[in-house]
């Protein structure tokens, strides 16, 4: 067997629990991938910060450029736009194909990321940044390619759904629950990113972009987030025959003149009927509820947050990846492109 070089930068929640489980099911991987996948090196800003998971010293570096140099899969974990952008730049253009789950980064500077893969031929996976280890992104790049998709209801932030969940079913207080789901390890680094949408919105412009064939960008989602739901709020719904969930929509609207279609992206907490679907995900899980044309809905369920869940689909994609790049360096878009007209803000 080739061997491929594996990067890792970022050695957070995702990052440890990514690393352990390479290093763990090495000749599994390998096996599947048809190269040895060899972790090359962990690039962390201190050696010695305590970490929840046992990684070998010797892996650690604060030296990101060097390992990304030598390497010919680079798996981005650092989260945040600087520097993780310029070292996937940077990755690129040195002949690295490229697993990230920064959805940040994506929904900020998708376009930039992408034109810099086609440019050099590489790809750049990112299954892992919509909803952890739910397969989502390929079914609606790939699985749905020849259907029609006409909108969708995601449900794509584990803290805001297990928060949501705690105050419904227990009545339970909302700063103890936010605790709850940062010890769990849903929540982000800083979570009103969580608890105001804007998690959630990232991940509907990814959704939207891929599922409508078109670059979204985040600017154009509407964005809302859960603040201001009260114990009131949720008895009010419940008594109504309703559960708050925080959806992510992502629509088809009839457009005007030459605009034709346009699409509406938007983050908000809705009132979900106690039969749909939607309404069933408890805790920290996510669904995404897609309807196509064709295919009429279909449901994807299950773990949306957590290390581990995560690892899973960043694993998936450097199996993929590494499958890729023996195969030639071939580079198979995973982006969307086009400039189909979005509508504005807040138009439903
Ligand atoms: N903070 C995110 C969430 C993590 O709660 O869903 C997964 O992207």
């Amino acid at each position: 067997h080739r061997t491929l070089r594996v990067a890792l930068l970022g050695a957070g929640s995702v990052g440890s629990q990514v690393a352990r489980l390479l290093l763990d099911n090495t000749d599994e991987l390998s096996e599947r991938a048809g190269a040895r996948l060899e972790l090359a090196g962990i690039a962390v800003r201190d050696v010695n910060a305590p970490r929840d998971v046992e990684l070998p010293q010797e892996l650690l570096t604060t030296d990101a450029h060097e390992l990304i140099v030598g390497a010919d899969i680079v798996i981005e974990l650092m989260g945040g736009i600087e520097p993780a952008r310029t070292h996937i730049i940077e990755a690129l253009q040195s002949g690295a194909d490229v697993v990230t789950g920064n959805k940040a980064l994506l929904a900020s500077h998708g376009a930039e990321i992408f034109d810099a893969a086609d440019q050099v031929g590489a790809s750049v996976s990112y299954e892992a940044s919509v909803a952890a280890a739910i397969p989502i992104l390929r079914p609606l790049k790939d699985s749905l390619a020849g259907d029609h998709v006409r909108r969708i209801f995601g449900i794509v932030n584990g803290t805001t759904n297990y928060i949501l969940d705690r105050m419904d079913r227990e009545g339970a207080d909302f700063d103890e629950v936010l605790a709850d789901a940062q010890a769990l390890g849903y929540a982000e680094a800083d979570p009103t990113a969580d608890v105001e949408g804007h998690d959630a919105a990232q991940k509907a412009a990814i959704l939207a972009s891929l599922a409508f064939h078109t670059n979204v960008p985040l600017e154009a989602v509407h964005c809302e987030g859960i603040a201001s739901i009260d114990a009131a709020a949720i008895e009010n719904a419940k008594n109504a025959g309703y559960v708050i969930k925080l959806l992510a929509t992502c629509e088809q609207l009839p457009g005007e003149g030459a605009d034709g279609e346009a699409i509406s992206v938007r983050v908000y907490p809705a009132l979900v009927d106690r039969e749909h679907p939607l309404a069933s995900v408890r805790g920290g899980n996510n669904a995404v509820y897609v309807e196509a044309a064709a295919a009429g809905p279909l449901m994807f369920y299950g773990a949306g947050a957590g290390g581990r869940e995560t690892a899973s689909a960043i694993l998936g994609d450097v199996v993929s990846a590494a499958r890729r790049h023996i195969a030639g360096g071939v580079g198979i878009g995973e982006s969307a492109r086009g400039d189909r007209p979005v509508a504005p803000i807040g138009r439903i």
